[in-house]
């Protein structure tokens, strides 16, 4: 019985470990396919109009909710030279795939502290 507890741990344990490291390597993938013309590999932005995603205060500041929602359906600011397509232009990526990117965002170029 007292085994049994340990393995069944370990199991949800390593699920767990292994559930994230899967998220974070589809975002990865999603953003190097999707994103990463546009936003730079260093999430800074490669075109004029994209943000930064490191700077402090910025775009990262807002929830997840208005996030995702400008990622799922575009968004263009007033006055802003380009706008973000819908999906980054490929219908066909779903939203978990679109949460599992703005993670990997956020974990990599948003501010640590
Ligand atoms: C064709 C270029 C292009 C592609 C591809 C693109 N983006 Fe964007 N994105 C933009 C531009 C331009 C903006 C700024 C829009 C504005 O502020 O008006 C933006 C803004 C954003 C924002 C901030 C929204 C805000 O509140 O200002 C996020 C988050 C984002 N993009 C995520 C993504 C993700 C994730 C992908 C890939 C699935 C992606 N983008 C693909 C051009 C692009």
């Amino acid at each position: 019985m007292r085994h049994l507890k340990w393995t069944l741990l370990i199991a949800a344990l390593w699920s767990t470990a292994a559930g994230y490291t899967y998220a974070a390597n589809a975002g990865r993938a999603i953003y190097a396919a999707h994103c990463s013309a546009c936003h730079g590999a260093n999430g800074q932005g490669a075109l004029p109009g994209t943000p930064n995603f490191s700077l402090q205060g910025g775009v990262l500041s807002l929830p997840d909710s208005v996030l995702l929602n400008r990622i799922e359906n575009g968004y263009q600011a007033a006055g802003a030279p380009m706008p973000m397509p819908a999906k980054g232009g490929d219908p066909a990526l779903t939203h978990e795939e679109l949460t599992q990117v703005l993670g990997y965002i956020r974990a990599n170029f948003g501010q640590k502290k």
